[in-house]
Order: structure tokens, then sequence, then C-alpha cells
């Protein structure tokens, strides 16, 4: 069973309470908050306020994935905001091993989230200091993305060399999650599967998000 983390990219922005009240109804357990800023990716999404604003509304996992440069000056801020999980991107972040443990220091869970292109050697000093790798399976900066097909053996050696060291980070799966793919996902060792598309492009969101815990 995989943790579900739907991602509000995809959600209708005129309409965020009613995809709050569906997530808040659905077997969905992490709520995926992507904030760009133009910079780091090709795309601008939103900031602290929607994030602030979503917490008030939801008691799941807040699940904050910055694709922005300078990650560590904004960790105090989204704290303040409501994050329970916050990742940066390793490729953004120059002093990765600091960040990681300011993060923690503050009471968050620490996520570093990779690049399709990014080896997982430069992670592999960090794997005690992270809670959460999201391993990126789209290029980011924009949901309804295809599956990179690669990633699926990229997360069994994430798996061995987590496995190796006895720690006990979990595996998240960003972009061009589907219903037909989450099974082998899951099955190659990933623990959250995060999905925009997938389900608020659904007819029956709360169905879809359920089978996506199946597997
Ligand atoms: C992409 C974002 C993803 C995106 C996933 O840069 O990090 O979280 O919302 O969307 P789907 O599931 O549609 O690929
Ligand atoms: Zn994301």
């Amino acid at each position: 069973m995989a943790i579900v983390a739907p991602s509000l990219l995809s959600a209708d922005f005129l309409r965020l309470e009613a995809a709050c009240t569906m997530i808040n109804q659905s077997e969905a357990e992490w709520f995926h908050l992507d904030v760009m800023d133009g910079r780091f990716v090709p795309n601008i999404s939103f900031g602290l306020p929607i994030v602030q604003a979503i917490r008030k509304a939801t008691k799941k996992v807040c699940d904050v994935h910055l694709m922005i440069v300078e990650p560590e000056k904004y960790i105090q801020a989204f704290k303040e905001a409501g994050a329970d999980v916050l990742s940066v991107h390793v490729e953004a972040s120059t002093h990765l091993h600091r960040t990681l443990q300011q993060i923690r220091s503050l009471g968050m869970k620490a996520g570093v989230a990779i690049n399709p292109h990014t080896p997982l050697s430069a992670i592999e000093e960090v794997i005690e200091e992270t809670d959460v790798f999201c391993l990126m399976s789209v290029n980011p900066g924009f949901g309804g993305q295809k599956f990179i097909p690669l990633t699926l053996e990229k997360i069994s050696r994430l798996k061995d060399m987590i496995l190796k060291k006895h720690a006990s980070a979990l595996i998240e799966i960003d972009g061009g999650v589907t219903l037909e793919n989450a099974g082998s996902i899951v099955k190659a060792g990933a623990d959250v599967l995060v999905a925009g598309n997938t389900v608020f492009g659904s007819t029956d969101p709360l169905s879809t998000i359920a089978q996506l815990k199946n597997g």
C-alpha cells in the first residue's frame, strides 16, 4: 500500500476549497504542494499564501516541494506556513547537508528532490539526513507530463542504497504517475505516489485515489 499525495498543481485554482474537501474525504494521506519560482524551473506556480491557506483547510500531511533557487532562505517561512515535509532540490542546494539539518531542526521532515538526469551518487552522503527522497520521474515544472521509464530502475537502486545504510527514508515518485504504472512503481520500491493529472483529471477522484493507494 502506497501513500498517495495528490498534487494541487492540477486542481482548478478557482475551486481550491472543493479540491481540499475532496482530498480531506479521500484515502490520500499527503497533500503535495508544488512551489515554482520561474528560475529553477521554467514555470511559476504559487507560494506561501496558498500553502498557508491549504494548511488551515486540511489535517493531511502538507508535503511542500520547492522548485526554487536558494531554498535555504525560505525554510523558516515554509515552516510558519505549515509545511510538514519540506523538499529542496539537490541541484539547487549548495550546502544540502546543512539545509536538511535546518529543516529537521524546525520539526519538519527533510526531503530531497532529484531531477531525472541527476545521478544517485549526488545524494549518497545525505541518506541519513533525509526523511523523503522525491525522485522526479518527469523534468520538473509542469503537471501532466509522461513518466520517464528509466525511473523504475533508479527507484530500485535508491531503495538498495537506503537499506544498505539501515536508513528509513521514504521514496516518493513525482511526475506522470497513472493507474497503469502505479503498480510497477510501488513494486520497484516506491513508498509515496504523487499524482496531479491522474487525480484531478479523473471523473471520480476519490476512487482514483483509492486505486492508486492499492497499487
Ligand atoms: C512537476 C511537479 C509535480 C506535478 C505532477 O514539476 O513536481 O508534482 O504536479 O503532476 P502529474 O502527476 O500530472 O505529472
Ligand atoms: Zn512535485
